[in-house]
Parts: C-alpha cells; sequence; structure tokens
C-alpha cells in the first residue's frame, strides 16, 4: 500500500480491517488480482505497519495461512460453496443490497439466507478475535458484516470497533419489514463509532433504533459516535491520472463529437436503462443528431450468479443495441459505445479528460466515486455533471446538474442543458465541484474516521444484561 510508511508505537495503533472483500482477489483459474474498488487505496494513509486485513478471497474454499502483502497481513476468510451463496448473493445481495437502496420489489426473505449470513458473520468476528492485537483499532465495512460488531465486542473488551456503511440506509419503514431488523441493529450498534455516507443515513438509522430497538435500549448500547463521513477519492492521485491522460484523451472518439459517459458497475441500482432510455429519446426527437453525439458506457458485470444481475444485463445490453440499431449511421456502429470490461486507472482517466459530461443517474447510491474521480481528474476545469440526487454525492458536489433519475424528461433536460451549456459555465460548475473535493479527500476522511474511533472511550458504561451480544439470536 503507497503512503504507508510509520511503524505503530504501541500495540493499540495496529489497524484490523474487516471487509466482505481482501484488497487481492484470486480468480476462478487461480490467478492473484488487485480487488476492485477502491478500499486498500482509499485506507492507505491510515495503515500501519503490523495491521491486519480479514476478508474473502472471491473463490470457494481458500488459503489456510495468512498472506502478507506489502506489511499487511492478510487472513482469507474461507467459504464453503452454501456459504457464498447464502452470505453473499443471498442475505447480502438479495435482501439487504435492494432493500438498502430502495429497490421497488419486495426481496425473498429466505430464512435460510439469514441463518448462513449469521454464521458467516460469526466466522469473520472469530478471525478478529484470533489475530487483533491487545487494544487494537478494528474497522468493519459494510453490509456484509452488520453483525460483527457485537460478535466481536462480546469477546473482546480491549478492542474499539468501528463500522462504516458504504451504502444507504433505509427509511425505518422499509427497514422495518426485515424479521430480522432487531438482530441487525444490535449487531452494529455495539460498535463505538458507527459511521454513515450522509446525514439523511445517520437519521434513518436513528429512527430505526428508536423504532425496533427502543429508547431505554438505545441510550444503554447506542454506539459512542454515529455521524456522516461522507468517502471520497484519491483527488491526487486522478489529477496525475487526468494531467498523464488528456493527451490521448482525444483519439478515444472522433473530434467534434459530443461524448456523454457513464461508468458502472452492471447493477439496476445505477439507473443505467433511465440514462440510455433518455439519450435514445433525445434522439428520436431529433433533439439530439446521433452523428454529433455518443454515449458511452462502460457496464463492468458484476454478483452474475445473482438473477436480477441477470435480468439488468439483458435490459441494459437490449436497450443499447435497440438505439444503435435504429440510429447507426454509414460507417459507424451506433451512437451508444458499449463497454463491458473493467479499465484501470489511466483508461479511466482518458475517458475522463475526452468526455463532455459524466451522467451518473443512480437510483440510490451510497455514494459514487466516480463523479468524484472525474472531477478529480478535470485539472482543465472543463466537462459536466449530470448527477443524481439520490447519490450521496449529491451533497457534496455544488456544481453538478442534479435530476431526480426516475424522471427520463428531467433527465433529458439536463443532457440537452450540457450541450448547450457555455464554457464559462462549465468552467465555474467544475471548479466548484474541485473546490469541493479537495476539502475532502480520501485520505481525510480515512483519518477523520479513524481518529473518532481511537478518542473513543474503550469502557463504555453500559453491558447488555443477561445475553452475549455475539450470541444466538431468534430467527
Ligand atoms: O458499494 C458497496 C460495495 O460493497 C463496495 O464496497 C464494493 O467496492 C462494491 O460494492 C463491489 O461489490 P462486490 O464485492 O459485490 O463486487
Amino acid at each position: 500500500m503507497a503512503g504507508r510508511t510509520t511503524k505503530p508505537e504501541s500495540a493499540s495503533d495496529a489497524l484490523v480491517i474487516v471487509a466482505n472483500r481482501l484488497p487481492i482477489t484470486i480468480t476462478s483459474d487461480g490467478a492473484v488480482e488487485r480487488s476492485p474498488g477502491g478500499l486498500a487505496s482509499a485506507l492507505s494513509s491510515v495503515v500501519t505497519e503490523g495491521s491486519h486485513w480479514i476478508g474473502w478471497t472471491g473463490q470457494v474454499g481458500a488459503p489456510t495461512s495468512p498472506l502478507p502483502d506489502d506489511g499487511l497481513t492478510l487472513h482469507a476468510v474461507p467459504l464453503t460453496a452454501a456459504e457464498v451463496d447464502g452470505y453473499y448473493d443471498g442475505f447480502a445481495n438479495s435482501v439487504l443490497w435492494p432493500l438498502f437502496h430502495n429497490r421497488l420489489q419486495q426481496p425473498e426473505l429466505r430464512r435460510s439466507w439469514w441463518r448462513t449470513y449469521r454464521h458467516v458473520n460469526q466466522h469473520f468476528a472469530d478471525m478478529v478475535v484470533e489475530v487483533a492485537p491487545p487494544g487494537a483499532l478494528v474497522w468493519v465495512h459494510d453490509y456484509h458484516l452488520l453483525l460483527v460488531p457485537a460478535m466481536v465486542r462480546a469477546r473482546r473488551r480491549d478492542l474499539r470497533v468501528g463500522l462504516f456503511s458504504h451504502i444507504p440506509f433505509p427509511g425505518p419503514r422499509l427497514f422495518g419489514t426485515l424479521p430480522w431488523r432487531r438482530e441487525l441493529l444490535l449487531g452494529m450498534a455495539d460498535a463505538h463509532v458507527i459511521g454513515f455516507q450522509t446525514e439523511d443515513d445517520v437519521h434513518n438509522f436513528q429512527d430505526a433504533m428508536h423504532r425496533f430497538v427502543g429508547p431505554l435500549r438505545r441510550g444503554r448500547r447506542g454506539a459512542s459516535v454515529v455521524d456522516a463521513f461522507p468517502i471520497s477519492v484519491d483527488v491526487a492521485k486522478w489529477a496525475a491520472l487526468g494531467d498523464d491522460a488528456s493527451a490521448g484523451a482525444t483519439a478515444l472518439a472522433e473530434p467534434g463529437v459530443v461524448v456523454y459517459l457513464g461508468i458502472d458497475r452492471l447493477d439496476y441500482t445505477k439507473g443505467i436503462v433511465q440514462r440510455l432510455q433518455a439519450f435514445g429519446e433525445l434522439l428520436n426527437d431529433g433533439q439530439l443528431d446521433p452523428a454529433k453525439c455518443r454515449f458511452v458506457q462502460v457496464a463492468v458485470p458484476t454478483r452474475t450468479d445473482v438473477p436480477a444481475y441477470q435480468e439488468e444485463k439483458e435490459a441494459v445490453e437490449g436497450l443499447a443495441e435497440r438505439i444503435n440499431q435504429r440510429h447507426a449511421t454509414p460507417g459507424s456502429p451506433g451512437p451508444v459505445q458499449y463497454l463491458d470490461t473493467p479499465l484501470d486507472g489511466p483508461e479511466l482517466a482518458a475517458w475522463y479528460r475526452r468526455a463532455d459530461a459524466l451522467v451518473v443517474t443512480s437510483l440510490a447510491d451510497g455514494m459514487n466515486l466516480v463523479a468524484k474521480e472525474f472531477v478529480s481528474a478535470r485539472t482543465d476545469l472543463d466537462g459536466a455533471v449530470v448527477l443524481s440526487e439520490f447519490a450521496g454525492a449529491a451533497h457534496d458536489m455544488p456544481g453538478a446538474i442534479i435530476v431526480n433519475p426516475y424522471d427520463i424528461e428531467a433527465i433529458k433536460r439536463a443532457m440537452v442543458a450540457v450541450f448547450r451549456m457555455s464554457p464559462m459555465e462549465r468552467h465555474e460548475r467544475m471548479s466548484t465541484m474541485r473546490d469541493a473535493v479537495e476539502a475532502n479527500d480520501v485520505h481525510h476522511w480515512a483519518r477523520r474516521f479513524v481518529e473518532r474511533l481511537r478518542a473513543a472511550p474503550v469502557t463504555r458504561p453500559f453491558r447488555f444484561p443477561g445475553r452475549a451480544a455475539g450470541g444466538r439470536v431468534a430467527s
């Protein structure tokens, strides 16, 4: 991990990161790759020598001995095929993910998935109990591991435990449909610090605690700190990538062609269908000229064993194909350029510099780091951002054109506005966005969370009466 140089002065400086994925992924043919997502580089400024990372390799089974990784010790939690099915594809990605993103469809509430989720959370917690140095800081990430804070604290009272949720927390009525709402809240509430992306998420969590755990319990068990910690990106890294990429960027699409850009995991929460529909209608209406506009959509397949993701892939790819069939011009395959393979940093930066506008129409999104990468890479102070009001980033990016992604007409108006925007207005909007993103980059985010965790009193003035928090909970 670049940027990490310090040694722990005492055991309590050690950090134990607990996340569903390790910073490395083992592919189906056994190759070891860096994991997608920016968590490893996000944490580089707070990870000290002697720190640990507990997670899954992405494959069934796992190496049983710890793996060294640039000074960090990686501990792979071995998962069986049935555990991956029930915990990852099932409870995490077919129950919590859609519900926490307000998906307007009842998730299947399989009790066996819940039991496996709880069981796998216990595996992760057991590994923390085993490897955490005395007095260490434990930082648990994401919706896969909501029960881990209570499970760890039940057995290691010397540790400070933080939990950060990368995704939204739903309103209490929606959250309250979960048969296991109380167990999930109790699992989270034993953390010393609970971080969310936005104030809305904080309020939703507090409302849910109030309704389903109760004022008495809440007073005795509530985490020391529940606050918004909006995540960000490595602004300096993306600025340098943007500068390096600018020369080659024009080669990516014909000069004079307006490029709208979408970069996403192929996920139904991202609103890819809505933005392509808006683009297609603008072409149909004649408001955009197919010879002079291009929508470049990078959609990287993800969670491919989950049926909802297979359906989304068909919907997105079918729509892109129909637009291209209708609007293909001689010598051009059509105005939608669809890419389904992951791009590395320099490739992404080249598209960020080539695009006239980034279009982010997430139906719900914890933050959306692509939006922050885009403005970080635009050291030329050009380029516009169309941004969903339901992405956490909408709170952090004044200067973006904010849209309701369910309103196709609003997306169309925003895309036309980009087309007509003066260079001066683009410049002003981009400067405003860059100032805001620079003021809270990812290193600031990580340090702020860890400082709050370190400052939390290790012993809290309550003890859960009569039952170990990590013990059996009713299903
Ligand atoms: O946004 C939530 C999140 O878990 C990220 O932390 C992660 O990078 C992303 O989803 C990818 O998910 P998966 O591990 O399922 O591919």
